[in-house]
């Protein structure tokens, strides 16, 4: 079928206007690795998705998905040892007192349990976010983007030293910038008779744009919302699971959350979520919600989530990620001198953004110049995104099996491309 005839099929079966990449919609058929296959036979290397972190269609996760659907798959309100063994070895992944889990389905799903978790847990209703932020689609997460915030969310300038709040800024004087802003939006809640549940940030504010973020701010952001009475919840859905090089995002920032929401990786493609939290918030939760999810805490998805976490031990993939992402960032680095365009370079592991400005002395974001190197390098087989605050930051976050021959493909084809963008 045509590419035009699929397209109008697809706009009466899924609705006009259903979210879809590249001017030429693709068709994909097949993945393996880091690869994807469009209807035409044509290979794309990966370098979006950050679902599959052990790569598309890993043959030890389809085994283990197959094995669970063929012998049990149950709702959660029974007693099953696969998916306690899986809540016990996730959660000893994790940083004390992070001990219990929740399971869902979706990443949106994981913050509506962790929001109401801190709500519960402290009698409070206030909720900080940053001001480009991205958690989720239900009607309550969805406010943290699309408001309406008033009354209960308050949003805080996310932190960065690229487009600093005061120019010409030390570190640590945007710190304390960004911190007073915090104390600030505290203050005014307490004026307002609304009291603080907590706080709500990706570690590396990855849907901001993954900023250079004044050293040690979120663990003093922390430090100010517990002060005044708030818990801590840091949105691991994105930089979970190894993409930093770390397992966790908050470990490169120093900062354990008293709530962690994990999803995307956590699954491989199997809809799994999570909310992680100490056995006394979690209890507290249980007692005062009503939370029941058909399709969660099942055996099959703990059956396919230990699958996930089985390859990333034993193919050392937080690792690679550190190793082959710390390697890719420094070739990246000299990009900012050689091409005009490039007003940044950064990252950590394998995840990172590239700053694509039309002046470099004003920073001016180029949204429309960064979605002209996403088409050109679709059409020399690169899938690769771009994201940020104002969508001009590319986006390179392949799937965590990524290897040095791998990334040295993907920067030959970067400089090739930026070269023809820079005439
Ligand atoms: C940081 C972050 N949190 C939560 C979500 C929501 O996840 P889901 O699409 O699985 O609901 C997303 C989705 O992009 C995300 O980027």
């Amino acid at each position: 079928m045509s590419d035009d005839l699929q397209s109008k099929r697809r706009d009466a079966a899924m609705g006009r206007g259903a979210m879809s990449f590249y001017d030429e919609p693709l068709e994909l058929v097949r993945g393996e690795g880091i690869w994807l296959f469009d209807a035409g036979g044509k290979k794309y290397m990966d370098i979006y998705n950050n679902v599959p972190v052990a790569g598309h269609c890993h043959p030890h996760i389809v085994d283990a998905m197959q094995r669970q659907a063929s012998t049990l798959n149950t709702h959660s309100r029974y007693v099953n040892d696969t998916v306690l063994a899986y809540s016990e070895r996730l959660m000893e992944l994790h940083a004390e007192p992070l001990s219990s889990l929740i399971m869902s389905c979706s990443g949106s799903e994981a913050l509506e349990v962790a929001v109401q978790m801190a709500r519960t847990a402290t009698g409070g209703q206030a909720i900080l976010i940053s001001n480009a932020t991205y958690h989720g689609n239900t009607t309550e997460i969805r406010r943290m983007t699309f408001g309406p915030f008033e009354p209960d969310y308050k949003r805080v300038s996310f932190p960065q030293t690229y487009r600093p709040l005061a120019e010409g800024a030390s570190e640590n004087d945007l710190r304390a910038l960004h911190l007073a802003e915090i104390e600030g939006a505290i203050a005014e809640l307490e004026a307002e008779g609304i009291p603080l549940a907590g706080m709500v940030f990706c570690p590396i504010f990855a849907n901001e744009g993954l900023p250079n973020v004044p050293n040690g701010f979120l663990s003093q952001a922390a430090a100010l919302v517990r002060n005044a009475g708030g818990l801590v919840i840091l949105d691991e859905v994105q930089a979970g699971f190894g993409r930093t090089g770390r397992w966790w995002g908050y470990e490169t920032m120093d900062c354990v959350p008293d709530i962690v929401t994990m999803g995307k990786p956590m699954g491989a493609g199997i809809p799994l979520s999570g909310t992680g939290t100490s056995n006394a918030i979690a209890s507290t939760f249980h007692e005062k919600c009503f939370y029941f999810n058909t399709t969660a805490s099942t055996p099959l998805q703990a059956a396919v989530g230990s699958a996930v976490l089985d390859v990333i031990e034993e193919e050392g993939l937080v690792e690679r990620s550190a190793k082959v992402g710390g390697f890719l960032l420094g070739e990246l680095m000299p990009f900012m001198e050689r091409y005009e365009s490039v007003g940044d370079v950064r990252g950590r592991g394998l995840f990172i953004g590239i700053e694509w400005v039309s002046d470099r002395e004003k920073r001016t974001p180029d949204r429309e110049g960064a979605s002209a190197f996403v088409e050109k390098m679709k059409e020399k087989g690169f899938l690769m995104g771009a994201a940020g605050h104002r969508n001009n930051v590319l986006k390179l976050r392949p799937p965590l099996v990524f290897e040095q021959a791998d990334a040295e493909l993907l920067l030959t084809a970067l400089d090739e491309t930026m070269r023809e963008m820079h005439g």
